[in-house]
């Protein structure tokens, strides 16, 4: 971990570290998020294995302006409105995902919505600027601790990390942003609340339904609409049946499936973790028969991939 002041220097520095897929943590005006290239699967993949969270949540792709996020995100009126009023600034907009974005897909966590938010940091402006990236960042703490709200906290909680730390002082707001869901068009729900209230979201985008938040940021993975495979998913498989697809990982892979993706053949969980969605999306063809999954280790990045597939394993 290296921790320096958020001058220009440093900001050249960071956004060259984040096209080669290293980390940067950097204040925002609600919290210090832990960015990464959000086109760059194994960058978003060293994010869930640094914060040690035994679960893929998606995460919100923080962009320089609305331009840029139009490429990732669909804007129908309501959204428009919302981002004209409250970007950049502490608001974040689930939108469908627009085709042919090249976010990983392990930052929506296989969901075909993403996260969207325009920062109003001068540090956070400044990094996007320089970058020219779309930044995947969840709050910069380790699973399950406070969020942090000074570099300090960030510096105390990494580290070992091969991270730097920009250090742009205390974030004004100091509480995450308030995330709106308008990835449906009949409805606006509120997510997680925030420093924009539902009032000013109810005065651009009409009446807003609060969903269950608490499910929602413990357990976005249960979410209805979240992704779940067509085919059955047979896990911890050692060979192949019949009419199968195969999901294998490492070198050694069992003959005879009909269709067949590696997540890694080196086994290196931060490569299978970037795999994962868009593989299960290609394995997921009519006229498969099932989707076997070879083992994959129960240690690190490894219990977030086990995690979600089980969950895809469940759904039938
Ligand atoms: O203030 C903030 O938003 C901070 C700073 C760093 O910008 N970031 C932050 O990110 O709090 P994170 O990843 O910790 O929070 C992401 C929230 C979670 O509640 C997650 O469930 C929700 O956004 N979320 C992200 N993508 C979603 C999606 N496609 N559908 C539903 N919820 C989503
Ligand atoms: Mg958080």
């Amino acid at each position: 971990m290296e921790r320096c002041p958020a001058g220009t220097g440093a900001i050249v520095r960071a956004a060259r570290r984040l096209a080669q897929g290293r980390l940067v943590a950097f204040p925002t005006e609600t919290v210090y998020g832990l960015g990464a290239d959000a086109t760059n699967g194994r960058a978003v993949a060293a994010v869930f294995e640094l914060k040690g969270r035994p679960q893929f949540n998606p995460l919100i792709v923080h962009l320089a302006d609305s331009d840029a996020a139009a490429g990732h995100g669909i804007f129908d009126d309501r959204a428009q409105r919302l981002a004209e009023a409250f970007w950049p600034g502490p608001l974040t907009l689930v939108l469908p995902r627009r085709a042919g974005s090249p976010l990983n897909e392990l930052v929506s966590a296989g969901l075909d919505s993403v996260a969207l938010r325009v920062p109003a940091h001068p540090v956070a402006r400044a990094l996007l600027q320089a970058c020219a990236l779309p930044i995947a960042a969840p709050s910069a703490n380790p699973s399950g601790y406070l969020s942090p709200t000074t570099a300090d906290h960030v510096a105390d909680a990494f580290g070992e990390a091969d991270l730097l730390v920009l250090d742009g002082g205390p974030c004004p707001v100091g509480l995450e942003s308030t995330v709106v869901d308008l990835s449906r068009p009949d409805s606006v729900g509120l997510l997680r609340a925030g420093a924009v209230t539902p009032e000013q979201i109810e005065a651009h985008a009409g009446k807003v339904v609060h969903a269950d938040a608490g499910a929602a940021i413990r357990a976005p993975g249960m979410l209805p609409q979240h992704y779940a495979p067509h085919r059955l998913v047979r896990l911890d498989a050692q060979t192949v049946g019949p009419g199968e697809a195969l999901l294998g990982f490492g070198p050694d892979l069992p003959a005879g499936a009909v269709l067949c993706r590696n997540l890694s053949a080196a086994g290196d969980l931060r490569e299978a973790a970037a795999n994962l969605f868009a593989m299960l999306h290609e394995l997921d063809q009519p006229g498969i028969a099932a989707i076997a999954v070879m083992p994959i280790p129960g240690e690190g990045l490894g219990l977030a991939i086990r995690d979600r597939l089980a969950r895809a394993a469940a759904g039938h």
